[in-house]
């Protein structure tokens, strides 16, 4: 077990670069499954996520290694197709596995994904849509297991615009016979460079980036190699960092446009933002105002950023307004951050954000890996010291984070509990 301690350092300044995306590489792992050849993933971040996700690969026995930040992952003609659940239980997105495996392997049998602590998160949709394609599902005994004797391109209309499912049929669809059309398909970015993923293994795809993916079915796919998309989360998170210390930060690494409605929405707070090719800088010149959010599907504002926003307007002057819509438990955070002196108050899926003069320091304990983040945020300009505890939920998505913020000036530093 361990915390992290932060000490209150004034502002923030200098450049730090992101990540391959968290939420891009674990689907691309699950996807390697499918390939005839070797695939090769460059720009992946160390994170424990990745590292679950090479456990869950290694073991249905395929061979991987991880080094450097890239990926080798080998093709294997026969595998253990069984999540157990102590993987699952682990990381949810290792549900992502089972499009792939009934795609080529025609069976699976994967733990079903428990409570998670940011809210319910149902995989209904995955289900249905691959029954949808002629797989044969049940539940037993806390697993899901599925069996085709092959799968047929299929309409597929999605209630909401769910991120795993979309990816999950996605994945199944690029072998199955004939066309699968997705409707109302998550549009994140991620979901786009699993696009590009399968198209360089040969997949037959067009919409990435709609509402609609069209996909054609392939009989078979080869290896491929290929560099993972920047994380808009993390840097997202470091802009957040500059703006809440009312520094001065530049994020490269990513692609600014997946940040769009984060930089105006930042931008209408009062913080500065200045947009190049690959990088963005932040800074705050007249303080930072109250404002109304809403977190919602890409391109929407993600709600992977909301806990971090809600610790940048804390200390806004004036009041803000946030409604989280994506999921429901997001607001666990709000008695860890009021912890440390914010006046925030919630109502089912609303919080009304009261800007304070200041923070002071204070034990915290990381509700999940988004929420862990902010606490760490609110600690850099909390006076005195914030321990924050279970670190275990940051270092599942954010590489070297305290060693990051330390490099922009922060003063953070890990301890055994
Ligand atoms: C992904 C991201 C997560 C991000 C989320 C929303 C990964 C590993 N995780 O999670 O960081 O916060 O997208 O952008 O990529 N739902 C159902 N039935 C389903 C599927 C989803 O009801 O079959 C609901 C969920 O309970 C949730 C909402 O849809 O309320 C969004 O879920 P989804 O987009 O699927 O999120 P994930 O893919 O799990």
């Amino acid at each position: 077990m361990e915390k992290l301690i932060i000490n209150d350092g004034g502002r923030l300044s200098g450049t730090v670069r992101a990540g391959g995306a968290k939420n891009s590489v674990l689907k691309l792992m699950a996807a390697a499954l499918m390939a005839g050849g070797p695939c090769v993933i460059h720009n992946v971040p160390d994170i424990s996520d990745v590292h679950s996700m090479v456990e869950v690969l290694s073991y249905m026995g395929l061979p991987v290694t991880f080094d450097r930040g890239t990926l080798d992952i080998a093709p294997a003609d026969d595998i253990r197709c069984e999540v157990p659940y102590h993987l699952v239980q682990r990381m949810r997105a290792s549900v992502e596995v089972l499009g792939p495996l009934i795609a080529r392997y025609r069976r699976a049998r994967v733990a079903m994904p428990g409570g998670c602590n940011i809210g319910t998160r149902q995989i209904d949709m995955h289900l249905k849509g691959l029954n949808q394609l002629g797989a044969r599902l049940g539940v037993s005994h806390g697993f899901v297991e599925a069996e085709a004797e092959g799968l047929t391109g299929a309409h597929i209309h999605l209630d909401f615009a769910s991120m795993g499912a979309t990816e999950n049929l996605l994945m199944a669809g690029v072998l199955a016979e004939g066309r699968t059309v997705i409707e109302n398909a998550a549009k994140e970015p991620e979901v786009t460079d699993l696009v590009d993923f399968l198209t360089g293994m040969g997949a037959r795809i067009s919409g990435g980036g709609t509402s609609t993916l069209v996909i054609d079915g392939v009989d078979s796919l080869s290896g491929v190699e290929h560099t993972v998309i920047g994380d808009r989360i993390e840097a997202g998170t470091f802009l957040l960092a500059g703006a809440i210390t009312r520094g001065e930060v530049e994020v490269t690494g990513f692609n600014p446009g997946h940040l769009e409605i984060v930089i105006d929405k930042m931008g209408e707070a009062g913080c500065r933002l200045d947009v190049g090719e690959d990088r963005i800088s932040v800074s705050v010149p007249h303080g930072v105002s109250g404002i109304e959010l809403s977190t919602l599907p890409y391109p929407g504002f993600p709600t992977d950023l909301q806990p971090q926003m809600l610790v940048l307007l804390c200390t806004a002057g004036g009041t803000s307004f946030v409604t989280e819509n994506l999921f429901e438990n997001r607001f666990m955070v709000v008695d860890e951050i009021n912890r440390l002196g914010a006046d925030i108050k919630t109502k089912n899926h609303h919080a009304i954000v009261k800007g304070v003069p200041s923070l002071s320091g204070a034990p915290v304990s990381a509700p999940d890996l988004r929420a862990g983040a902010a606490l760490v945020l609110a600690g850099l300009i909390a006076e005195g010291t914030t321990e924050v505890y279970q670190v275990q939920f940051i270092d599942r998505g954010y590489e070297r984070f305290e060693e990051k913020l330390n490099s922009l000036g922060a003063h953070v530093r890990r301890t055994t509990v």
